[in-house]
């Protein structure tokens, strides 16, 4: 009897008959020879039909088949050095589960728009096949390493009646007559489970309005977001770079078909290690003064000014002590020059730009009233938040690391949509 295989756990099955589920990738016709490509979800393999060897019927199954047809396949697995991946499926017999029609993603290039109009078939492909199973590796890299490190997983909630990251960004739908929000960020339900329980984290989707089309931003992204009692700015920085070192070893140590099938040169990746660089808000204003993008004191950086501070590093690297203007409503002011506030952003190299946000939160209950009023925030919608530093108030810092933004860069693609199986990006919500 043939064993069920699949392509990943192949290698076990050397010199013996095995049965493959899967789909056509790609044909080569070579006559009495036919060479097909086959996925099965976990891979593809060769499989060469030769008609001195098989039945009538299962050449003719062979010659009908069209792209992406459906199949189950018998055959011999045989070592190849110089077959993809190793090995090469000598076929028996052919059967075929349904015939695809016409199948719109051919070898040839195409263009964005139809792919993303075809984004539930496009998964199909190598590429995005690759990219999304290292997506899948950083999360669970992500979950092992806070789950290991005493973090509890307390999920915040989607529907929220408040801002956190700005109004600019905010999608707005009715609650039950009153006005709610998707969430931007767990960041505020974090720092009330984080007095109760110590460290914890958030993990789920977030959702920003964003009305630029840049490739570092999607409408949906997923946020991991840990928060830590009794920390401070230098406390989260040290967990930063731990953190996202794990991440990268985890994908080089078990993704390293998927970054070939990518073309990544992981060169750089291998060279992470940490710690990594620190360096002030005010120190990178002053390097960008020797840059073709200056910028004035007092503004956020955008892309380029991004790019060109992490190009003076090999490894990512910390920008801290962001001028308070240019930053969120919680955040701790620095005792030695209150215009700044005690945030740290982490710039990833090779121009991929901010992965993680994150910093100290402001403890006093008088400063964080008065940075609402400022921010123009009405008070009621976070009279909870405000407890928080009634009872028990201390330092606590955390952060947000971008799961795509962090998988763009690991894979060394250019657009962030491509790190989601289903992106939502400015004016495209199909498929
Ligand atoms: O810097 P951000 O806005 O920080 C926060 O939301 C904090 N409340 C997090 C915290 O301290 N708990 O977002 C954090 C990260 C960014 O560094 C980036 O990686 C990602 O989230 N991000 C986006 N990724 C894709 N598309 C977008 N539109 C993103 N906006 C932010
Ligand atoms: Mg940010």
């Amino acid at each position: 009897m043939a064993e069920l295989a699949t392509v990943q756990n192949i290698a076990q099955f050397v010199d013996s008959e095995v049965v493959l589920h899967g789909w056509l990738y790609n044909k080569t016709d070579k006559g009495r020879l036919k060479f097909l490509q086959i996925r099965d979800g976990t891979g593809i393999i060769q499989g060469v039909v030769f008609q001195k060897d098989v039945s009538t019927a299962c050449f003719e199954n062979a010659e009908r088949l069209t792209q992406e047809s459906a199949l189950v396949v018998r055959g011999t697995v045989r070592q190849d050095d110089r077959a993809p991946g190793g090995h090469e499926l000598a076929i028996h017999d052919i059967e075929i589960v349904q015939i695809a029609e016409e199948y719109p993603i051919t070898p040839k290039e195409h263009g964005i728009e139809f792919l993303m109009e075809n984004r539930h078939l496009w998964l199909r492909s190598s590429q995005q096949w690759a990219i999304l199973r290292v997506r899948a590796t950083v999360i669970r890299a992500i979950r092992d390493w806070l789950d290991s490190h005493g973090f509890l997983l307390l999920d915040a909630p989607i529907l929220t009646p408040s801002s956190c990251e700005g109004t600019t960004t905010l999608f707005e739908t009715e609650y039950f007559g009153e006005k709610a929000y998707l969430t931007q960020s767990g960041q505020l339900y974090n720092e009330a489970t984080c007095a109760a329980f110590g460290k914890t984290y958030c993990f789920g989707p977030t959702f920003r309005a964003e009305k630029s089309k840049t490739r570092r931003h999607l409408i949906e992204f997923w946020m991991v977001e840990p928060e830590i009692a009794y920390a401070t700015l230098d406390d989260i920085m040290a967990v930063e770079e731990q953190f996202v070192s794990y991440i990268i070893g985890r994908c080089l140590e078990e993704r390293a078909e998927e970054l070939k099938t990518l073309e990544r040169d992981t060169a750089s990746l291998e060279a992470i290690e940490p710690p990594f660089a620190r360096i002030s808000y005010n120190d990178a204003i002053a390097m960008l003064e020797q840059s073709d993008d200056p910028l004035p004191w007092g503004e956020d950086f955008g892309a380029p000014h991004e790019t060109y501070v992490a190009s003076q590093f090999s490894q990512p690297v910390f920008v801290h002590r962001y001028p308070a203007q240019c930053k969120a409503f919680y955040m701790e002011a620095d005792a030695n020059d209150p215009r700044l506030s005690l945030s740290v952003d982490l710039l990833a190299p090779e121009g991929y730009g901010e992965i993680i946000g994150g910093g100290q939160r402001t403890s006093s209950l008088e400063l964080l009233e008065q940075s609402l009023r400022e921010h123009n925030l009405p008070p009621e919608p976070f009279a909870w938040y405000l407890d928080l530093r009634r009872y028990g108030s201390v330092p606590h810092a955390g952060f947000g690391l971008g799961v795509e933004r962090t998988v763009t860069w690991i894979c060394g693609i250019h657009h962030i949509r491509e790190t989601i199986a289903f992106p939502r990006t400015l004016g495209r919500i199909y498929p």
